[in-house]
């Protein structure tokens, strides 16, 4: 089983509804998807409480300690991909999920105040040396702010845009918010659109993101063990958590 986690503490950039959106994707080129929610709004419940369908599923798991018990558990039973949706904010739950994660994915809207609050996210997936990826999220279609933004981003990470801004960008579209009032992803609720066709689009990315990851896994191991930090195992609350990443 992979396991993709979404978070980045800015609220409202896409995390839910991209978490969805993949999941979906996802399940359409064959995979056994889990959507675990770890967000007490419960956005993601919600959701699937209006959904036509069962699958996926979503598990909540709010406690920090409970992801790894519950990750193998979900591996076990023949889930082949896990998609943790996580809450704004820094809390114990997320430091956590990051842990686990084979790829994580940081969505942020084409704004200075998005790309300055992933940060904090990027410095606790470093500190736990995850591979990780930007989604711009809800941008225009075109223009000078998109480069700007992805530009700004591969800065961040000090890296090349093109091995961590994740492609195509998503376009802000009506789509994305009636599909999630319909139960829907936007590939079932418009198949055809532009909306569904980014979505896919980022799919196939983040697979061979996550591919890339397998990979390098795979290689034999040469040179010392480096352990990440045990702290974030052992945050409680989130001003533990915001110490950790500050
Ligand atoms: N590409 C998009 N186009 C149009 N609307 C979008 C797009 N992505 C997200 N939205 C809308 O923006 C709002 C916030 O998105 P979402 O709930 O996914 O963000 P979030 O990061 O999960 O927020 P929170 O931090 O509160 O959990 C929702 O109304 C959602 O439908
Ligand atoms: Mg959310």
């Amino acid at each position: 089983m992979q396991t993709i986690v979404l978070a980045t503490q800015k609220g409202g950039s896409g995390k839910t509804t991209l978490a969805i959106g993949l999941a979906l994707a996802a399940i359409q080129a064959g995979h056994t998807v889990r959507l675990i929610e770890t967000d007490a709004q419960g956005t993601l419940s919600n959701w699937q409480s209006r959904r036509p369908y069962a699958e996926p599923m979503v598990e909540p798991i709010y406690a920090a300690g409970d992801f790894e018990q519950r990750l193998q558990w979900l591996d076990r039973s023949g889930v082949t991909l896990a998609i943790i949706d996580t809450a704004g904010g820094v809390n114990a739950a997320t430091t956590a999920a990051v842990r686990y994660a084979d790829l994580c994915l940081i969505p942020a809207r084409p704004s200075i105040a998005d790309i300055e609050a992933t940060a904090s996210t990027l410095s606790m997936v470093r500190a736990w040396k995850r591979p990780f990826a930007f989604i711009l999220n809800q941008t225009p279609i075109r223009g000078q702010r998109l480069s700007n933004a992805a530009n700004a981003l591969g800065e961040e990470a000090a890296l090349d845009v093109s091995g961590v801004v994740a492609t195509p960008f998503i376009v802000m579209r009506n789509d994305h918010q009636d599909a999630l009032s319909a139960g829907l992803a936007v590939t079932e609720y418009a198949p055809s659109s532009k909306s569904a066709e980014e979505i896919r689009g980022l799919w196939q990315w983040v697979e061979a993101k996550l591919n890339a990851g397998a990979a390098i896994q795979d290689e034999p191991f040469v040179g010392d063990v480096q352990e990440a930090p045990l702290a974030p195992m052992f945050v409680e609350t989130p001003a533990e958590a915001a110490a950790f990443v500050a």
